[in-house]
């Protein structure tokens, strides 16, 4: 800022000599230290401001403390101080930028670029992913459903009757206050893929032949291998004449396209309320080739999903809606398997956690 103007008490020509030439050289002083837009701004409300601009205070002060016979000289030298000042403006208005602005905003070409990080598809969802594209191969089209499902499709009509101890095996996280509702009704996590099943079914007739992938939800703790947030991938599969060799030529070609020509696969009986027969299916171990180790417990053998032929009970449901669904003149299978374990098992991941911690060290490993 400027200092005030002094007042002017001598006014014979050398003192307003100096008096204008020392405000002339002020005035040159603060125009060469404009260095932007603001400054010559700035610079005019300082100077030229109608108000409280300096040059508004010289002649305030000046002009009319001068006696009689100064006023004239004094006026020429404000009009000249005055011109000098608005050139002063002019030309820091046309100038741009000053050599120290465009060295401030100057590119050093020599710095690296910013880099920007590649996008990727988590472990999960590349894993999804392809195993849909397998069965995409064969003939298998993809099919979702909600996440948020009634009792009705989670159990009911995948054969668990309510009150059925095998609801049991599949902890469930229920959506509160649906007490008014009736049970099939009621809304909760879907515990499994396999409601998306029925839906299937009753928006068409057969043949189906479809994959669901999606997230399901259990009431489970999380440990090593367990999260109550995980996915599978579901099969179903409507025709006439399917049989349980469709179901197991179908699982042993998709295991070998996913982890392989060598594995092998085999069916052991098991039990789910919407398939029967049932079965689990194993496939000869991947770290060892079968001959035994601390990933296969030594059995050569690793547990991947459940499988099954469509239970009657399950077609009697969807045919209340398509009644091509008739146990008598179709078949079926369906399959399900969880997908974090299978992502673990390729990958050789050991904590499921992992998957969710969106630690950038674990993902940038799938890039
Ligand atoms: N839904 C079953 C589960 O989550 C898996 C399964 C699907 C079994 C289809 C058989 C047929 O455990």
């Amino acid at each position: 800022m400027n200092a005030e103007i002094p007042n002017l008490t001598a006014f014979d020509e050398a003192s307003l000599e100096r008096a204008f030439a020392a405000l002339t050289d002020e005035a040159r002083q603060a125009a060469s230290t404009i260095e932007n837009e603001a400054g010559v701004e700035q610079f005019r409300l300082e100077w030229l401001g109608r108000k409280q601009g300096r040059l508004n205070e010289v002649s305030g002060k000046w002009l009319k403390a001068a006696p009689v016979e100064a006023k004239k000289a004094l006026g020429q030298r404000f009009n000249e101080l005055k011109k000098t000042v608005e050139g002063l403006l002019e030309s820091a208005a046309g100038a741009g930028p000053s050599d120290a602005a465009l060295a401030a905003e100057a590119i050093d070409i020599t710095l690296p670029g910013t880099q920007r990080l590649l996008g990727a598809e988590h472990p999960i969802t590349k894993t999804l992913n392809e195993i849909v594209s397998v069965f995409a191969s064969i003939g298998f089209s993809v099919g979702v459903g909600p996440e948020v499902e009634t009792d009705f499709y989670n159990f009911e009509s995948m054969n668990f009757p309510p009150g059925h101890p095998a609801r049991d095996t599949q902890d469930t996280l229920v959506i509160a206050n649906q007490e008014r509702r009736t049970q099939r009704d009621r809304l909760l996590l879907r515990t499994h893929t396999s409601p998306v099943q029925m839906r299937t079914m009753e928006l068409q007739p057969p043949p189906v032949r479809i994959v669901i992938p999606g997230k399901v939800h259990r009431n489970d703790a999380a440990d090593a291998t367990h999260s109550p947030i995980f996915h599978q991938v579901e099969g179903l599969c409507v025709d006439e004449n399917i049989t349980f060799s469709d179901l197991k030529g179908t699982l042993d070609y998709a295991m070998k396209a996913f982890f392989g020509s060598s594995v092998k696969t085999r069916f052991f009986p098991s039990f789910f309320p919407f398939t029967e027969p049932s079965a689990d299916v194993q496939i000869s171990c991947i770290f060892c080739g079968g001959k035994g180790c601390r990933k296969c417990k030594d059995s050569g053998w690793i547990e991947l999903l459940g499988c099954g032929m469509v239970d009657p009970a399950v077609f009697a449901f969807a045919a209340e809606k398509q009644p091509a669904y008739d146990a008598k003149k179709i078949s079926g299978f369906a399959f399900g398997m969880g997908v974090e374990r299978i992502a673990m098992m390729k990958y050789g991941i050991s904590e499921i956690g992992q998957f969710y911690s969106g630690d950038m060290r674990f993902l940038k490993q799938f890039v």
